[in-house]
């Protein structure tokens, strides 16, 4: 692994234990969200499929639970595939392996049922990697890809100028994602011949108490990218001390749309 981070995760060696620790948080606080869409693509009655960019593989045993299939699990990162055999251990429908996603290794037409979960804001190449989950799918087969965000529709209270431009898109930008990739998600079904269907699927907005949770774990991450955008340490200290306050009164609201796209792919 490079200074620069892993070529998938994209993380320091320093940041990868938080990082592996925000994916199960992130899993648990997204469990509402994403099990709905998993029982709508047929999940239950699936008999192979495909999870591409499993990471840590908290999200592929959410997918495991719900299905008697067989449930294949891929990701670039050995690393975190090997967080994700400790995960699925216990779940005998499940197998993993290494796969770039840009270029999967099955053959045409495999799957009944290809899924992936904040997977294309991290890709170099998102529209490769939805042609490749259409070109496994089988045909009348299914293609999810859920909790895709879009930080450009971030709202949040109270503001603050300097900081919140960082959050809504700046910061995700300066780690090599896409922060506006909600919305290009229809283009890219479409281009892979999908008969696609989109929509928001986090309709709840976090209560102060679990947002305060996941600023917690994530507080390295945030303090290194107001540095990094030259902040001082007086002016994070004073941000800090205002947005706990406002956590802490209850009174801070944080909103941002996550994306879902639902493939079909034609008999052809
Ligand atoms: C934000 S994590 C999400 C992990 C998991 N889907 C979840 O929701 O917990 C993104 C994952 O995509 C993987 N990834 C990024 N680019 C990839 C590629 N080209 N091929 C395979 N995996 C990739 C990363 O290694 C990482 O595990």
């Amino acid at each position: 692994m490079t200074s620069a981070g892993d070529r998938y995760h994209k993380r320091t060696t320093d940041e990868v234990t938080n990082f592996i620790k925000k994916l199960e948080l992130q899993a648990l606080e997204t469990a509402e969200e994403r099990l709905p869409l998993y029982l709508k693509v047929g999940v239950k009655d699936a008999r192979l499929i495909l999870d591409v960019g499993c990471g840590s593989g908290f999200v592929t045993r959410d997918i495991a639970r719900l299905t008697k299939g067989r449930v294949i699990a891929v990701d670039g990162s050995a690393q975190l595939l090997q967080v994700a055999h400790t995960t699925m251990r216990t779940y005998p429908n499940t197998s993993i392996c290494t796969a770039d996603a840009q270029r999967l290794p099955f053959h045409d037409n495999t799957f009944d049922l290809v899924t992936c979960n904040l997977l294309l804001m991290w890709v170099d190449t998102p529209q490769a990697v939805v042609c490749e989950m259409a070109r496994v799918v089988r045909p009348n087969g299914k293609v999810l890809a859920s909790l895709e965000p879009d930080y450009g529709g971030k709202i949040h209270w109270p503001e603050n100028p300097k900081v919140d431009v960082l959050f809504s898109g700046e910061a995700i930008r300066k780690k090599g994602g896409d922060p506006h990739i909600g919305r290009k998600l229809r283009t890219f079904f479409v281009n892979a011949g999908l008969d696609t269907t989109i929509g928001i699927g986090n309709n709840r907005i976090w209560s102060c108490e679990e947002d305060k949770q996941y600023y917690l774990h994530s507080r390295d991450f945030y303090i290194k990218v107001l540095q990094d955008a030259g902040l001082s340490q007086r002016e994070i200290d004073a941000w800090e001390f205002e947005f706990l306050k406002s956590l802490d009164d209850g009174v801070q609201l944080n909103f941002f749309p996550q994306f879902y796209a639902i493939g079909i792919k034609p008999k052809s």
